[in-house]
Formats: C-alpha cells, sequence, structure tokens
C-alpha cells in the first residue's frame, strides 16, 4: 500500500542512468508499483531547489510527464506510487506534498491518525493547503519546525525536524523527506508501515521493500519501530524518534532481480502461477535436521512452551486466511488442537479469549499487513505465543513473532496472490507436522510419508499447468458471464472461496464460494439455468461419505439446470455423468488437495480476465500489501 523510493548518490556513472537520482527512483517505482497505483510523483534536490512532478493514474502517466516537463539531473530524490486512502487519486492530492516554501518535499505510506488537529493548528500558523492529504499536514508540520521551531535547519538540521516532527505524529506512516538547504540527505521516519534501507557504494537506498532498489544492492538493512534513518551517499545513520542512536539490523536479499520479473510471460500472474511448483518445492526444502525432526527458520521461544499450547488461532487477511482455513484442517488432524481462524481484523474487536497457552498463528505473504499486525500485537500484549508464516524476509510480522517459518515463493509482484498461497499452505502443513511431532502426536515414520506426498506435488502441479487448455478455452468461452459459484467441502471449501476470491478481484465478475453441505441451507436458490457452478470434488480415495455427498451436491444443482463445472482426482470416474466438464488433477491425499485443486481455479480466473482485457497484476482499487486499517 503506497510505494515508496528514496536515493542519494552518484547514479550517472551508469549505463542506464543518464539522469542521476531520478533514473533509480523511478526503476524502484516500476517495481513497487504493485503497492499501489492511484497515482505516482518524484521529486529530486537539484540547483538549491526541489523539483518535483507528480500526476494521477499509473507510473506510466507520470512517465509522460516526465518526457514532456523533464527534471533536472541530480544526486539525491524521493519517489512514490499511490494506493489512496484521504483524498482522491488526483493530480492535487499524488505525492510529494510541498511545505517550507517549496523546499521542503515529503512522500508517506500510512495513515496520521491526528491529521486533524495538527492541521487545525497549522491553520491557525497561516499555513495554507493544497490537497486533502494528511500527509500534507505531515509535511507542513515538518516544515513549520525546520523552518520556525530549528530557524531554518540552524538549531538541527532535517533529521532532528523529522524527530520532532514524529514525536507529534499517531497512526501508521514511513515517512521520506528531502530539503533544498540539505541537498545531499534523505531523511526517512517509520512507525506501524514497512521501510527497509539499501546499502551501496557511493549510493544508499531506501525504499517500502527490497525490490525498490534489489537492481543496485542487495544488501539491505531493517529498521525497526519507531526509528529515523538519515542517508548520504556514504553513510546511514539510524536513532530512535527521541535521538538516541540505533543499530538496524543487515541481512541480504537471497533472491535476484530476474526473478521479480515477467521471464517471457504476459503477465506477472501468469509467471506466478507457473512458478508454483518451485514456490512449493522451495518452502519444502531443508526442513528437517540429521535426526528427522523438523525445524523452524526462527525460534526465539523455549519448544517446551508449544508443547503446552492447548488453542491455537491463525489469524490473516484475504487469500492468507484462506490457507489460514486449510491449516486448520491439518493442524487438528496431526496435532489434535483446537484451531480456530479468524480474519485479523475482527479478532481483537471481540475480545478474543487468549492466554500463556494460546498459540497465535499468522499467515501474511508480505509480513505487513496492517491488520494482521495489529491483531499479532494484541496476541503478544495477551500473552500469546506467536508463530508467523512469512514471504518476506525481515518484514515486521515475523520480526514481531516468537518463531518464523518462511515461505520461499519468491516476490509475488501480481497483486491477486497465487504462488504465496500454495508455499503458505505447504508452510502450514509443515508446522502443523513440527508441532505433532514436538508434541509426540505422530512418529517420524508417518510425518516422512507425509513429507514425501508433500515432495510429489511440484511436479504434480506442473502436469496441472501442461493440460490446461480445455479449461483455459471454457474460460475464454465465459467471458460474458455474470456470476459465477464455487462449492467445496473439507479442505475444498476453503478452495473454493480462494477460487471466488480470485474471479472477484481480476475479472470483476460476481464470484461466490460455499461450503457445499451449505448449498441446501440457501445458495441452492441462486441456481438456474445456466449458473455455471465449479465444484471441488474430493477424493473417492479419502473419507467414504465426503466424496459421495459432494457428487451428490453435483447432482442436485444440475438437475435445476447449472453449468457444472467439476474439480476431481484423475480416475474419478463417479462425477462424470453430472459433470458439464471435469478438470482432473492428480491422485494425492486429500489434506493436500489444495495443492493441486486451487490451481485450476487461479488459471481459470487469469484467462477469463485476460480475455476480459483486464491488467490482472493490477487489479481497480486494490493494492498488494495493506498497511493501513
Ligand atoms: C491484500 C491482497 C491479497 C492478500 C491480502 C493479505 O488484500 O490483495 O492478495 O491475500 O492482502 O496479504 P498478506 O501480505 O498479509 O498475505
Amino acid at each position: 500500500m503506497c510505494g515508496i523510493v528514496g536515493y542519494v548518490g552518484n547514479a550517472s556513472g551508469r549505463a542506464n542512468a543518464t539522469h542521476g537520482a531520478l533514473d533509480v527512483v523511478l526503476e524502484g517505482l516500476r517495481r513497487l508499483e504493485y503497492r499501489g497505483y492511484d497515482s505516482a510523483g518524484v521529486a529530486v534536490v537539484a540547483e538549491g531547489s526541489i523539483s518535483s512532478r507528480k500526476k494521477s493514474g499509473k507510473l506510466s502517466n507520470l512517465l509522460d510527464e516526465l518526457e514532456e516537463h523533464p527534471l533536472p539531473g541530480s544526486l539525491t530524490g524521493i519517489g512514490h506510487t499511490r494506493w489512496a486512502t484521504h483524498g482522491g487519486p488526483t493530480d492535487r492530492n499524488a505525492h510529494p506534498h510541498l511545505a517550507d516554501g517549496g523546499k521542503l518535499a515529503v512522500i508517506h505510506n500510512g495513515i496520521i491518525e491526528n491529521f486533524a488537529e495538527l492541521k487545525q493548528e497549522l491553520l491557525a500558523k497561516g499555513v495554507e493547503f493544497a490537497s486533502e492529504t494528511d500527509t500534507e499536514v505531515a509535511a507542513a508540520l515538518l516544515g513549520d519546525i525546520f523552518r520556525n521551531k530549528l530557524k531554518g535547519g540552524a538549531d538541527g538540521g532535517l533529521t532532528k525536524a523529522m524527530q520532532l516532527a514524529c514525536q507529534r505524529l499517531e497512526g501508521a506512516f514511513t515517512l521520506l523527506a528531502v530539503h533544498a538547504d540539505q541537498p545531499d540527505v534523505v531523511v526517512a521516519a517509520r512507525r506501524n508501515s514497512p521501510l527497509v534501507v539499501g546499502l551501496g557504494e557511493g549510493e544508499n537506498f531506501l525504499g517500502s521493500d527490497v525490490s525498490g532498489f534489489i537492481d543496485y544492492t542487495r544488501k539491505a538493512v531493517e529498521l525497526g519501530q519507531d526509528q529515523i534513518v538519515t542517508i548520504t551517499s556514504d553513510s546511514v545513520d539510524i536513532t530512535d524518534f527521541f535521538g538516541a542512536p540505533a543499530v538496524g539490523k543487515e541481512y541480504t536479499v537471497d533472491w535476484d532481480p530476474a526473478s521479480a520479473e515477467k521471464g517471457g510471460y504476459a503477465s506477472f500472474m501468469e509467471k506466478e502461477i507457473h512458478d508454483q511448483p518451485d514456490a512449493v518445492a522451495q518452502t519444502l526444502l531443508g526442513r528437517s535436521d540429521a535426526r528427522g525432526h523438523l525445524i523452524l527458520d526462527e525460534l526465539r521461544i523455549d519448544p517446551q512452551l508449544l508443547k503446552q499450547v492447548d488453542k491455537i488461532i491463525v489469524l490473516a487477511c484475504g487469500t492468507a486466511a484462506y490457507a489460514g482455513l486449510v491449516a486448520k484442517y491439518a493442524i487438528e488432524n496431526w496435532c489434535r488442537i483446537p484451531t480456530e481462524v479468524e480474519l485479523a481484523h475482527e479478532f481483537r474487536y471481540r475480545d478474543p479469549i487468549v492466554n500463556s497457552k494460546t498459540l497465535v498463528v499468522s499467515i501474511s505473504q508480505s509480513g505487513e499487513t496492517m491488520d494482521t499486525l495489529m491483531a499479532v500485537r494484541y496476541a503478544r500484549e495477551q500473552g500469546a505465543l506467536t508463530v508467523s508464516i512469512c514471504n518476506t524476509n525481515g518484514s515486521t510480522i515475523p520480526r514481531e513473532s516468537d518463531a518464523v517459518l518462511y515461505t520461499h515463493a519468491g516476490p509475488e509482484i501480481a497483486v491477486a496472490s497465487t504462488k504465496a498461497f500454495l508455499a503458505q499452505i505447504t508452510a502450514a502443513y509443515l508446522f502443523g507436522l513440527y508441532l505433532a511431532q514436538l508434541r509426540g502426536n505422530i512418529f517420524t515414520g508417518q510425518i516422512k510419508d507425509v513429507l514425501a506426498d508433500l515432495n510429489k506435488i511440484p511436479a504434480k502441479i506442473q502436469k496441472i499447468l501442461d493440460s490446461s487448455t480445455e479449461l483455459r478455452e471454457l474460460a475464454r468461452s465465459m467471458k460474458d458471464e455474470k456470476s459465477v459459484l464455487f462449492l467445496g467441502r473439507h479442505v475444498g471449501y476453503p478452495v473454493a472461496l480462494e477460487g471466488a476470491l480470485k474471479l472477484k478481484e481480476i475479472a470483476y465478475i460476481h464470484a461466490e464460494g460455499f461450503a457445499a453441505g451449505e448449498l441446501k441451507h440457501g445458495p441452492i436458490a441462486l441456481i438456474e439455468e445456466g449458473q455455471p457452478v465449479f465444484v471441488v470434488v474430493p477424493s473417492p480415495r479419502g473419507r467414504d461419505s465426503l466424496h459421495s455427498k459432494v457428487v451428490s451436491n453435483i447432482q442436485e444443482i444440475r438437475a435445476r439446470g447449472a453449468r457444472t463445472l467439476v474439480i476431481a482426482e484423475e480416475g474419478d470416474e463417479a462425477v462424470r455423468d453430472y459433470a458439464e466438464h471435469v478438470f482432473y488433477v492428480p491422485e494425492t491425499p486429500t489434506l493436500l488437495m489444495p495443492l493441486l485443486t486451487t490451481v485450476p481455479l487461479q488459471l481459470f480466473a487469469l484467462e477469463l480476465a485476460s480475455g476480459k482485457g483486464y491488467d490482472v497484476d493490477q487489479p481497480r482499487n486494490l493494492a498488494k500489501s495493506v498497511t493501513v486499517e
């Protein structure tokens, strides 16, 4: 949610950087555009003043604007790509926002909760505002402190001004500021919103995440909560909001820029769907020690505490919450611990019963989703143990959790999550097995059997991807549908929910997922002649009644005129008579089936949305990383 880039250094030596800082900033924005694409803007410090351009709409609009009205070459620059919160997505509300007579430029990700009160104060001092944003209030406050309180920086520079401003701000924010009087410096602050530093040679970077500078360096520094960082071309200084020095944790990014490119596919989403065999395989790699004991990536608590857990609550949002639903089936099955799944934003507002024997498992691709982060913090405050399943190394949620299991899906750029979902489910299985082993619920031999089945999954996903022609043709033929329903039972239920979500997100078609058993309690009233319904069928080799009940559901809707589109296991002949189309997935134990049955539904949504000519990577109104509540 909002992408932020900052740069100081002599970039002009690079083959692809003829305009210095601006080229680096624009490249960073290109990579961060998935975080928000309502508007984009840049500012550079050159020739003793700030020059800025901003434009509503996608980054391409800003690039056109820069063609028409170029900016001067510079060593220092900042850039922003926006997902609107306060104020519509107009040119005026786009960042950067200027203050201190145009000498200060500020960009922001997050929400300043006390902006109205601060605005009144500043209006009373005669400050004028050009936009409806909370960001401009932060800029004006910073400008006022720099100019009036610090006497134009004479009593301390932009860093000091940022410290004083942050002491007054409430809410969530990453702020970046440049000032014409300090042309070689970018100052940034973070509270509850993401920010990382990139370390270069004779240059340094800031980004909402590492993709903002991955083309230039893989050396990164994590910033802590309530910290301020000042970068120049050869220094990085970190303090807290009161000026006390702080140290960031340095790490090396383990993916290369090529993995964040489309690699010949028409969209990131298509590429990421095809990355899935690898995402699952990577997530499974290196998970056990020499004794066959499963291991977590980071464990900051005594494993004995995990043995005493008597309740698990899985917290997540969006697609990750559906991975959580799959996790519930697996964890309860293997660990015999009551497991609830809850949307993170609902959790803390219902006064949940949480204590030191409660284990909260959060699932988040980005590790920055504000709703999830706040729920995890709340759970910790109540004394719960917290484990994070996350795809982003060094992000806030895993940093604040007691233990971490990273999914190794690589960078996911398309807003609608695909490969991260399968990697989250894989990691959830691993965590369930870990816990079951630790608590002695299952034997190492049984774990080996499940791991062996899991290790066969990547090749099976590949098989589905390689034989998707009929499904794709069907999707293209259905582009004018107004509504598609999805049914599933047991672990097929979250798959149905995810199939519906994908279609809503990228094809803007009304879609709903139901538990197949719930059909007769209401949703069956929606079925009329020609209504398309996907049905996710469990393995006929699993619990006997489960399969036959779902087959009955198919018959019931078929009898009422539905077009039945069935996802079933290879060899399941029982579904054929009632299905308009059957899409087979390779055999696998029922519990693991979501890793396969999800894939046709992702491909269906992708193909249908592409057929409608939509931008599947950047669907309307959405942002990948939702860093506001
Ligand atoms: C947004 C994205 C979804 C994602 C959800 C949770 O809504 O559009 O694709 O599933 O956030 O994101 P997280 O990073 O926490 O997994």
